[in-house]
């Protein structure tokens, strides 16, 4: 499985800390709420080559998360597992550091590859106590990287007033339809690699003839054109399916070569949000 080196740079002197390997591609986890759903798609995942699972406290499956890792019999440190810090509970420096040891408790893990603040807190003047407390999970050996979701670029900028390292990760919507080459630029200019959230774009656009054209003449399915193409923009790509079959398919877009497509993919831009966007907010 291919992976990027991810680090929580130093702000004060560039330094790159904390350095860890991620994997590139991934299972997401969210919406998966029948019970065993979630575990049984973990499983299989995990059985196929998957290595990275992107959870967080707000799907409520971390312990079905935790419970498939450890079922798999895969050594835990072959397992990259993203949590998040949920918007409503980010309010405080204290909150932060009891949440992420919720986190851990639910998962039943003694530590976290990454944890991320879901979205910027509401409250402006809680972003600095609350990454403030993200900082000491890190440096208590909680997580092994820190990072932000759903951060816009001036969320970012403001961090470099009141951070000690910055995210080594920005977790934000991208596909083919969303592709945002500025905000993707924002977060590499500030050392954080972008992870791509809902590259199928929920499914919404799946049989449009634009995607459906492109995924013809290269052979494969629209699903592994959008997740294929997130992944050669340079994002760590995690398309959830709760489906065996999918599952497969979304691993095999790895495989696929999207030379001579780049104009066909270009047209498809449409700013469309499949979800919420409070890289927008305040
Ligand atoms: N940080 C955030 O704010 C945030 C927000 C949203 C998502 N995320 C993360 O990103 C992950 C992925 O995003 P997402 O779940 O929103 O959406 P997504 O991965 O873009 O799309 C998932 C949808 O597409 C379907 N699907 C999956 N593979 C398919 C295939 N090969 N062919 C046709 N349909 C397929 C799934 O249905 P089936 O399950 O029935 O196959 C599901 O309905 C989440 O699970 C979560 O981990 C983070």
């Amino acid at each position: 499985m291919d992976s990027f080196t991810i680090a929580n740079t130093s702000t004060s002197t560039g330094e790159r800390l904390h350095q860890v390997d991620m994997p590139r591609f991934g299972l997401g986890v969210y919406l998966m709420g029948e019970p065993g759903e979630c575990k049984s798609s973990v499983l299989y995942a995990l059985e196929q080559g998957y290595r990275l699972i992107d959870t967080a406290m707000a799907y409520g499956n971390e312990d079905e998360v935790g419970q498939a890792i450890r079922e798999s019999g895969i050594p835990r440190d072959n397992i990259f597992v993203v949590t998040k810090l949920r918007q409503p509970h980010a309010n405080s420096h204290e909150e932060t550091v009891q949440r992420c040891q919720q986190s851990l408790e639910n998962l039943g893990l003694d530590y976290m590859d990454l944890y991320l603040v879901h979205a910027p807190p509401k409250d402006i003047g809680a972003r600095a106590p609350v990454w403030q407390g993200m900082e000491e999970c890190l440096s208590n050996g909680w997580t092994r990287s820190i990072g932000v979701s759903n951060y816009g670029a001036h969320h970012l900028d403001a961090m470099l007033s009141y951070a000690s390292v910055m995210p080594s990760v920005n977790q934000i919507e991208i596909n083919p339809w969303l592709q945002r080459p500025a905000l993707r630029a924002a977060s590499e200019g500030v050392g954080a690699k972008v992870m791509a959230y809902s590259p199928l774009a929920r499914g919404h656009k799946l049989d449009d003839s634009g995607i459906s054209g492109i995924a013809a003449s290269l052979g494969c399915t629209p699903a592994q054109a959008a997740i294929k193409w997130c992944f050669d923009a340079g994002a760590i790509t995690i398309p959830k399916s709760s489906k065996p079959t999918r599952i497969s398919e979304n691993l095999a877009s790895l495989e696929v070569d999207l030379s001579g497509t780049e104009e066909e993919f270009a047209a498809l831009e449409e700013s469309y949000v499949s979800g919420w966007d409070p890289t927008s907010e305040p």
